[in-house]
């Protein structure tokens, strides 16, 4: 049965119930108001509920990397935790306080009702930020309240970036920027020319309603994925390179193109980190030079000491001793130079990798990498004597056109 078939018959038996005055028998989703868990909504929304069920935002709260942080803090100040589930608990702060729900909303992290009974969202404002009306489901379709399974409400903040800033925007009790992405946005073409965030991370629904209307591309997709899709990673960030040497120096330019983020890269939590690694070998394949660069936001804690404990840059920032991420569309030129001490390179391998860190428990950090690109480039010697011949023989040039266009004078 198709989502539009299963909705007709819904609505179709919804109305009949109603006629004959007796309670719809299955299933409980059909209940008028209230906050409902997300296995409520799989039953008709099935390829969404898949999508969003292996996102991030589903385990926001259970996952172990946010527990392990979470769970150190609370042991050393309860209250200073309590603001972390804003964002990864969020359902904690919109019911009652003893609500029995809460328990299972926890479960479900950032869960379909949170973001679809949000009604408005002040994202520099005090907390909760969000404000939510359970019962009405916000979409970007609108429809006819009378003609769906539940009450729906178009609402333009699900199409627009405000609604993801509540989250993805955040200073710290210090003023300190620890969350920026929704900013960087801001600041890029993209904002101008109206590419909101759910263009890149909520796709399909783009094409659906833009391109073709009438071709059913599927549901959105609601996996929401960043910096965990290789896939995505490996059209990002573009590199080139060109290597040239000459006596005892050998000099690597790298040109790196954020091509297709819509705000810098990395973003979010400031742990992540995109790592350049540049290795030089000889004919023999022998390693003669190594260069790593870091392109990342390092948040101190107001005496120049780098913190790298998630909770600890949330709680204890206060100052930003680095930022070197790269900007949308911008490209950004490297210049790499080697000592040779004689031995001659061949090429020189350049890998691209973003890096974030994992289970920051007992025996320590530990990060994942993932690819986005690897390229080998050639090496050039760079002669000066043929440098100079070249460049002696473009004046003569010159100097012999002007002679001879003053003689025509
Ligand atoms: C983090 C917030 C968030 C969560 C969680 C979320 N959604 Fe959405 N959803 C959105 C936004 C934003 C849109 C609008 C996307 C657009 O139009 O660009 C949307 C769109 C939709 C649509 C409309 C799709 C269409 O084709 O018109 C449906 C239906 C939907 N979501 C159902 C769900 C269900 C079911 C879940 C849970 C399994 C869920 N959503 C979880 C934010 C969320
Ligand atoms: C009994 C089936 C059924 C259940 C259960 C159900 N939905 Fe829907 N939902 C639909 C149908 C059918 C539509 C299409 C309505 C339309 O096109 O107007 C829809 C549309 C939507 C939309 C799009 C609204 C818009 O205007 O863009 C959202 C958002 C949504 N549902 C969220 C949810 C959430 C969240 C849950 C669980 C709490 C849920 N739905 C449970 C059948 C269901
Ligand atoms: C033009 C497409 C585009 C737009 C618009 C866009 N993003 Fe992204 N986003 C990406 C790509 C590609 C990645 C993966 C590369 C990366 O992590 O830098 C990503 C990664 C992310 C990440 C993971 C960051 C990291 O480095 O781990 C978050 C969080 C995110 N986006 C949120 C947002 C939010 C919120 C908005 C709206 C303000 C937004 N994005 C707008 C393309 C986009
Ligand atoms: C209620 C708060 C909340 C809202 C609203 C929200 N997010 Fe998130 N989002 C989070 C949290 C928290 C995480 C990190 C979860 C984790 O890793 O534990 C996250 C993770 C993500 C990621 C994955 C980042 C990565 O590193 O791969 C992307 C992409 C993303 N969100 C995009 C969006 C977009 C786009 C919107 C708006 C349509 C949005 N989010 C709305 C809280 C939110
Ligand atoms: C304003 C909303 C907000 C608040 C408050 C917040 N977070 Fe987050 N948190 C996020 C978002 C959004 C992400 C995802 C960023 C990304 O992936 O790029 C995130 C990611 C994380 C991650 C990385 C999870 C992963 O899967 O890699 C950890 C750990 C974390 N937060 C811990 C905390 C702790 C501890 C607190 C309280 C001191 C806290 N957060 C408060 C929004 C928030």
């Amino acid at each position: 049965m198709t989502n539009r078939t299963r909705h007709f018959t819904t609505s179709f038996l919804l109305t009949l119930f109603g006629l004959l005055g007796l309670p719809p028998a299955a299933p409980a989703a059909v209940a008028p108001s209230g906050y409902q868990s997300a296995s409520v909504c799989v039953e008709c929304h099935p390829a969404i509920h898949k999508a969003w069920a292996a996102s991030e935002h589903a385990t926001a709260f259970t996952s172990p990397e946010f527990q392990i942080p979470y769970d150190r803090l609370r042991r050393a100040n309860p209250a200073r935790a309590l603001p972390c589930e804003q964002c990864h608990n969020p359902m904690r702060f919109l019911l009652e306080k003893d609500d029995p729900k809460t328990d299972i909303f926890s479960q479900e992290g950032i869960g379909c009702d949170f973001c679809h009974s949000v009604e408005s969202v002040n994202a520099k404002g005090p907390w909760p930020r969000y404000r939510g009306k359970p019962g009405i489901r916000f979409g970007p379709q609108g429809g006819n309240p009378a003609n769906t399974a539940h009450m729906t409400r178009f609402s333009r903040l699900h199409i627009t970036s405000e609604f993801c800033a509540g989250c993805h925007e955040f200073r710290n009790e210090y003023g300190v920027p620890i969350l920026t992405t929704v900013s960087e946005w801001e600041q890029s073409f993209y904002r101008g020319e109206q590419v909101h965030c759910q263009f890149c991370h909520l796709p399909q629904l783009f094409d659906a309603r833009f391109i073709d209307k009438k071709k059913n591309k599927g549901p959105v997709d609601h996996g929401m994925v960043g910096g965990h899709s290789s896939e995505r990673l490996a059209r990002a960030i573009p590199i080139k390179g060109t290597l040239v040497y000459s006596g005892d120096e050998a000099r690597l330019s790298v040109t790196l193109k954020n091509e297709t983020v819509g705000h810098k890269t990395p973003s979010g939590l400031p742990m992540h980190k995109i790592r350049l690694t540049s290795t030089l070998f000889d004919a023999q394949g022998a390693v003669i030079g190594r260069n790593d660069e870091l392109f990342e936001r390092v948040i101190g804690d107001g005496a120049g000491k780098p913190l790298d404990k998630p909770e600890q840059v949330f709680t204890e920032g206060r100052e930003v001793l680095k930022d070197n991420r790269i900007a949308p569309k911008e490209s950004r030129v490297l210049s790499q130079r080697f000592p040779l001490k004689g031995a001659v390179p061949v090429s020189a391998l350049l890998v691209l990798v973003y890096e974030r860190p994992i289970l920051d428990g007992p025996p320590g950090t530990r990060t994942i990498e993932m690819p986005i690109s690897r390229i080998t480039v050639p090496a050039k010697a760079d002669s000066p004597l043929i440098r100079y011949l070249l460049v002696s023989l473009v004046a003569i040039a010159l100097i012999g056109l002007i002679i001879a266009l003053k003689k025509r004078d």
